[in-house]
């Protein structure tokens, strides 16, 4: 991909895969990731209307459901117990933040062409990504024959997509495909700026929160007394309704 891409995961990544505990979470986050390709991989099984395609489409999404576990396990391997335990809830993030929006699947949003533009382009950037890693010797022997085991999977993904890329070309749709290609690299930006931009508020909401309880709520506190605990007789209130209609008996 990128050369800038390349420079900046070689400078960044010893620095991530330094830190303490960063192989439980990065390898937990990598097998969340690729839950949720699997779970868009076979949504476009589903969906496509290409024969040819669904087949590609469904040993691709095998291929996701076994790199997630795979990465799963050796998170655990790791200490994060909490991959397996919070399956469940992982599959609903996951579905939130990778595949499924509002009920509609990435094939259904991007449609076919697209889709594969953005397959091609996810999947070139994993397999850098992955690569660098090796190259560097980031990882301990086991991770690193594990992800050079993935890697070969991830090179047909990358390898597929570019054929049918190629052949929509071929085909006078290069056009069309350059645009897909151009829309998926701008949305990756941009995405991570809209990402950007939540936490961003909740920064400045946690900040005006705190303001309004200091300015405005806190100073009650300074009025206000504790009340006696237990019952309390209550004098009658001679101007209240009910005292009035017992005084009529
Ligand atoms: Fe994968
Ligand atoms: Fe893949």
């Amino acid at each position: 991909m990128g050369k800038l891409r390349r420079t900046w995961l070689k400078l960044v990544s010893p620095l991530a895969w330094s830190r303490p505990g960063a192989e439980r979470r990065f390898l937990a986050s990598f097998s969340e990731t690729e839950r949720g390709s699997a779970v868009d991989m076979l949504a476009a099984a589903e969906l496509t209307e290409r024969r040819d395609l669904r087949r590609k489409y469904f040993i691709h999404a095998l291929d996701e459901t076994r790199h997630a576990r795979l990465f799963a396990r050796r998170a655990g391997d790791f200490g994060a117990e909490s991959v397996r335990a919070r399956a469940a809830l992982n599959d609903a993030n996951t579905l939130q933040a990778h595949g499924i929006v509002g009920g509609r699947s990435l094939f259904e949003r991007y449609g076919e062409l697209e889709f594969l533009a953005f397959v091609h382009r996810s999947e070139a950037l994993a397999v850098e990504q992955f690569g660098v890693y090796h190259d560097l010797e980031l990882l301990d022997e086991k991770t690193d024959q594990m992800l050079q085991n993935i890697l070969r999977d991830e090179h047909f993904h990358v390898g597929y997509s570019r054929t049918e890329l190629e052949r929509y070309t071929r085909s006078g749709k290069g056009a069309d495909v350059q645009r897909a290609l151009r829309k998926v690299f701008w949305r990756r930006p941009w995405e991570a700026w809209m990402r950007f931009s939540v936490q961003i508020g909740h920064v400045v909401t946690s900040f005006w929160m705190t303001v309004l309880y200091l300015v405005v709520v806190a100073p009650f506190k300074l009025g206000a007394a504790r009340e006696r605990p237990g019952f309390r007789d209550v004098p009658p209130d001679p101007r209240s309704r009910m005292t009035a209609a017992r005084g009529q008996g």
